[in-house]
């Protein structure tokens, strides 16, 4: 199996993120220096990726614009000394082949995945949530990758999570097959306590086969409402063998208040313009809390 193709759903309405997402796009909101989305990218493109599909919706065409040129900038920048800036920007277009299909209703993220069957064609694919980052030495996609590669199959990717987020999110019954790596017996969807499997949730980066497509389009609306990809995902691994990685990473989900903040102070720590100057800030700042 060789996964080249990528898919990032992007079509949600971000309301938990709202005033600030209510006409910018959550993948764009600034992580230091640089839109979320754009370390999505960078993680695929690190991973192998080639071709990516952005899933968006009619309010978030600045996702476009941004993997585009823009030659009047570039060539201000040149004029005014800043060669290596334009240079730069450039090359953020140029890091992947870019394709859009517009969700044309926010009917949940399976139905969103489902919009990229004509893309897919026959081949298996990632698939990187647009508001989940991660913080890695390797990065999480090539995680999942080697592990699909290994085994021949479908793999989701998850961690073990506390009592309350499991059931935000959802819960995993799996069997161990090696360090991080398992089989996933079942999966549900935001669980109640009662209903949880295990405290593995399985969240934001996948790799899956094409034949998820005809499951998603006889999957029926569930929690909330929405299509969702996790009922997909039961119903394949039932199917057929499905695994699961357990990745090497610290998460940050930016699609809600205190994750994306949280990213923004560590990504700023690592950063080599920020980091030493924000570390003395902070230090100062708690001295005089
Ligand atoms: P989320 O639930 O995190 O995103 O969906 P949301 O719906 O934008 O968030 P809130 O709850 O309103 O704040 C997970 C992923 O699925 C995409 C989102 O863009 C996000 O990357 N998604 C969700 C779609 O593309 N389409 C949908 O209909 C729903």
């Amino acid at each position: 199996m060789k996964v080249k193709k990528a898919v990032i759903p992007a079509a949600g309405l971000g309301t938990r993120m709202l005033p600030a997402t209510k006409t910018v796009p959550k993948e764009m909101l600034p992580l230091v220096d640089k839109p979320v989305l754009q370390y999505i990218i960078e993680e695929a493109v690190e991973s192998g990726i080639e071709d990516i599909l952005i899933v968006t919706n009619r309010a978030k065409s600045a996702m476009d614009d941004y993997f585009d040129y823009f030659p009047e900038l570039e060539h201000r920048l040149y004029l005014t000394g800043r060669e290596q800036q334009a240079r730069e920007l450039k090359a953020v277009a140029d890091m992947a082949n870019f394709f859009y299909v517009r969700q044309r209703e926010t009917r949940g993220l399976g139905h969103a995945i489902a919009r990229a069957r004509r893309f897919i064609g026959d081949e298996p694919f990632a698939v990187l949530l647009g508001d989940d980052i991660m913080m890695s030495d390797v990065p999480v996609l090539k995680q999942l990758i080697d592990a699909a590669e290994k085994y021949n199959c479908p793999c989701v990717g998850g961690q073990y999570v506390s009592d309350e987020a499991v059931t935000a999110y959802s819960s995993t019954k799996l069997r161990k097959l090696e360090d991080r790596i398992y089989d996933v017996l079942d999966i549900n969807e935001k669980p109640t306590p009662e209903e949880k499997l295990s405290n593995f949730a399985v969240m934001g980066r996948y790799v899956l086969t094409p034949d998820i497509f005809d499951i998603l389009d006889a999957t029926p609306p569930g929690r909330n409402g929405e299509i969702q990809l996790t009922d997909g995902l039961n119903t394949l691994c039932h199917a057929r063998r499905m695994i699961a990685v357990d990745y090497d990473a610290r998460r940050y989900d930016t699609g809600n208040l205190r994750g994306f903040l949280e990213a923004t102070i560590d990504f700023a720590l690592k950063n080599a313009e920020t980091g030493e100057w924000l570390r003395d800030f902070l230090k100062e700042k708690a001295r005089t809390l």
